[in-house]
């Protein structure tokens, strides 16, 4: 793979080209701006499918939440919503509770905030941490299970979040990336393109009031790396082995990379 593609992360409208530190301020302010409305739009945007695929990735690292002394965190983990689906996988395993704790991430407080709430609600075993995902304040070999869901597009530097990613994980670790794909399929590639590119960033925008935000979302879909590419990544990034799974024909793809 180019260096280039790799090395190269999300640029949101304002942002030039290169300017990490501006592009994750832009990244975090435009969802302080999306947050309080934001589970409304996931639901709206995609007719409840999104929790089937956070449910999906709850069950594809379902070996790890079997596990009685695991260490996860969720990264870029948003209003909670995979917390919730890995709490949920888990309790099947340990039903009377005598969970670890999960940690949830994100760098918008604004997220935090609404994550908080979820977690309350829920009584879901999960400590939240303010943090970039791409310098997380934890030590080397920490973790046996890192997820990011939709986070991972927006980082300022895909090769540094993913070789973070990987200091992270101790021998043998997890790392599941859930990520909007581009359908290949000759009929419902079109159609989808139709939907996310007229449809979605118009109700996107005027529902959210976060000018500009779901056009965002389109046009960082389109030049997020290719599934090739990020699964070379991981592999030159201290990944011994990846797998990839494509969801509802492609919309989304489900990544995990073990360490
Ligand atoms: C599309 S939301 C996904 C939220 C959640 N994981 C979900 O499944 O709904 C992306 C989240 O990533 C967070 N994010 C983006 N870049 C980040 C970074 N460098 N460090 C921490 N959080 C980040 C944003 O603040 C936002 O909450």
């Amino acid at each position: 793979m180019a260096d280039g593609a790799a090395s190269r992360g999300a640029t949101p409208a304002g942002t030039a080209p290169g300017d990490e530190a501006a592009a994750a301020r832009n990244i975090r302010e435009m969802f302080g701006r999306v947050a309080p409305r934001y589970d409304l739009l996931n639901k709206l945007l995609s007719g409840r499918v999104d929790r089937y695929w956070r449910r999906r990735l709850a069950r594809a690292v379902r070996p790890y939440l079997e596990r009685p002394e695991l260490r996860a965190a969720d990264l870029c983990c948003g209003t909670a919503d995979v917390l919730l689906a890995l709490a949920k996988e888990r309790r099947r395993r340990f039903p009377a509770g005598g969970q670890t704790q999960m940690i949830g991430s994100d760098f918008c407080r604004p997220m935090l905030t609404a994550a908080a709430a979820k977690i309350a609600r829920e009584n879901l075993p999960s400590a939240l941490v303010e943090a970039d995902a791409a310098a997380f304040p934890l030590p080397d070999g920490s973790l046996d299970l890192i997820t990011v869901a939709y986070g991972f597009r927006n980082l300022a530097n895909y090769r540094r979040g993913i070789e973070e990613f990987a200091r992270l994980l101790d021998r043998g670790g997890c790392l599941a990336v859930l990520e909007f794909s581009q359908p290949a399929n000759r009929l419902w590639g079109p159609l989808f393109e139709l939907y996310f590119r007229r449809v979605l960033p118009k109700i996107g925008n005027a529902v959210s009031g976060a000018d500009g935000a779901y056009s965002y979302l389109q046009n960082s879909v389109e030049r997020f790396l290719t599934p090739e590419q990020l699964a070379d990544l991981m592999l030159a990034s201290g990944f011994r082995r990846v797998e990839r799974r494509l969801l509802t024909g492609g919309i989304s793809a489900l990544h995990l990379a073990y360490k």
